[in-house]
């Protein structure tokens, strides 16, 4: 396969960076479902076995929704930043006003729709003149996004608002159950965007099966006939529930048959299908049996690796290396330290999650320490391993020594050090010493070194750091993905 091309690949990373690397004009198809309420999302997919949220300092989805200077210069920015895309003054003078409306009243949300948008307008440029969107939401936000789907895309260019609507899952006592999520769909170019007329069977006012004889009829197993109709926007679809065939254990994984029907809808076989925050890897999925071409993202680790590349090879016998790429994830030390001198935040946040770890909020204080791996004691609360990662050449026996400070400054049980080249003195005896001077954690018996190092070669090679069993994702695959 051509892996220079931009088809067949899962790109680990934030998709902002990825999008603006790929061509103008390049894809046919673009399918979003990001996260919105991070807190929810975050803790859904990365709970521990025993159902025990993880604590709030670790880096959820969208650290950056937060409302800190960086993302107030975006704010200040958008309106440049929009005309530069190409979207009309008047549009982009939006960004004016609801700064001042959310600012005080809802700032997550504000800080969340100028990443949104930031995302949007790189979207934007890689569609082609035939191309379409469907940016997936739900009513939490989906009146905001309109209006800044408006702006990007054009107002004029707007096809549909779909509603999905599904009935798996609770209901509140307090008010109607909400369900159902919100499809905005917009063309590049409405006129010139690829449509295919999907069908339904039509029903009469009372619900019953309408039939016009003549008008394209279908019999259904029962031997009832109805006339088939043009779609409607309002779409019930299952969602994955607990005893779905489909489900995977990825917490915000959609159904294959409402990426089916986005895909025939809206592209030819061959096309470019790009979801930006595919998860699970279900766009990928159903595009692949559709005969597209695709491109999937995601920023964490265990999507890409170990459910989306798994699903793949699984389900469709899609090997890695041969019949798609992994990008964005070093296989080599090479690779991790080409990762190092490009990205030195995402070669980090690597390392940290190569060793099951999480990444640690970059706004919360925590004195420098890039992440933490739970793991389960047996007592109340998960314990915790503090991760620092250094990435240069010289690291010295005073790197081991400010660990061992922090160690004893934040009370927690273990540290580990995860470096990318390996110390000239790991052998010395006062760099050891050094180390041991920590001493051990018991647990169950079993003693475990406070302090640990590993280096990145130890860790392509599959070491790990020892700790009493590890709290992990639970979006890891199954042992059996495949469809019955
Ligand atoms: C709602 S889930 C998508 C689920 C997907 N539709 C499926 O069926 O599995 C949102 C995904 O976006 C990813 N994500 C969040 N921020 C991202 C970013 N900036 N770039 C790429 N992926 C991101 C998360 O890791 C998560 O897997």
């Amino acid at each position: 396969m051509n892996t220079t091309s931009w088809e067949n690949r899962l790109c680990y990373g934030d998709c902002l960076t990825i999008l603006q690397d790929m061509p103008p004009e390049s894809v046919d198809l673009i399918y979003l479902d990001p996260p919105f309420n991070s807190n929810r999302d975050y803790n859904a997919i990365y709970k521990d076995e025993t159902g025990r949220p993880l604590p709030d300092q670790i880096e959820a989805f969208c650290d950056s929704w937060a409302l800190d200077a960086v993302r107030e210069r975006a704010i200040r920015d958008m309106p440049i930043l929009m005309r530069e895309a190409g979207v009309e003054d008047e549009l982009a003078e939006f960004w004016r006003a609801w700064p001042n409306a959310l600012r005080k009243t809802q700032p997550r949300l504000l800080a969340y729709l100028s990443y949104m948008t930031e995302r949007l307008l790189s979207m934007r440029r890689l569609l082609k003149p035939t191309g379409s969107i469907y940016l997936h939401c739900d009513p939490t936000a989906s009146h905001y996004l309109k209006i800044i789907m408006d702006a990007v895309f054009g107002h004029g260019n707007f096809l549909n608002e779909i509603i999905w609507s599904y009935r798996t899952g609770g209901v509140s006592k307090h008010w109607f159950g909400r369900k159902h999520d919100v499809l905005l769909y917009y063309a590049r170019s409405k006129g010139s965007h690829v449509f295919h007329v999907a069908k339904e069977k039509s029903y009469n006012r009372d619900n019953k099966p309408y039939r016009f004889k003549g008008v394209e009829e279908f019999q259904d197993a029962e031997g009832k006939w109805y006339t088939m109709a043009s779609m409607r926007d309002v779409w019930e679809l299952n969602a994955i529930g607990r005893s779905s065939k489909e489900r995977l254990g990825y917490a915000t994984q959609k159904p294959l048959a409402l990426l089916e029907r986005i895909i025939k809808a809206s592209s030819n076989e061959g096309d470019l299908v790009l979801d930006p925050f595919c998860g699970c890897a279900t766009t990928i999925e159903a595009a692949h049996r559709l005969g597209r071409r695709w491109v999937g993202i995601d920023i964490a680790i265990h999507a890409i690796k170990r459910v989306a590349a798994v699903r793949l090879q699984d389900r469709l016998g899609l090997k890695d290396g041969i019949d798609f790429v992994i990008e964005g994830v070093p296989h080599s030390l090479e690779g991790a330290r080409d990762l190092w001198r490009r990205d030195p935040y995402h070669f980090q946040k690597w390392a940290v999650e190569q060793v099951d770890g999480f990444v640690t909020a970059r706004k919360a204080a925590d004195g420098g320490i890039d992440g933490r791996l739970y793991f389960d004691t047996g007592g109340k609360q998960l314990e915790s391993m503090l991760l620092e990662v250094k990435g240069g050449a010289n690291v010295g026996i005073g790197v081991v020594r400010d660990l061992r400070g922090v160690l004893e400054r934040e009370g927690v049980p273990m540290a580990g050090l995860i470096l990318l080249e390996e110390p000239a003195q790991r052998k010395e005896r006062n760099f050891q010493q050094e180390m041991a001077q920590a001493g051990d954690l018991e647990v169950n018996g079993v003693l475990y070194p406070r302090m640990q190092m590993l280096s990145v070669a130890e860790i392509l090679a599959g070491k790990r750091f020892r700790t009493p069993s590890v709290a992990r994702g639970r979006g890891e695959p199954q042992p059996n993905l495949s469809l019955s």
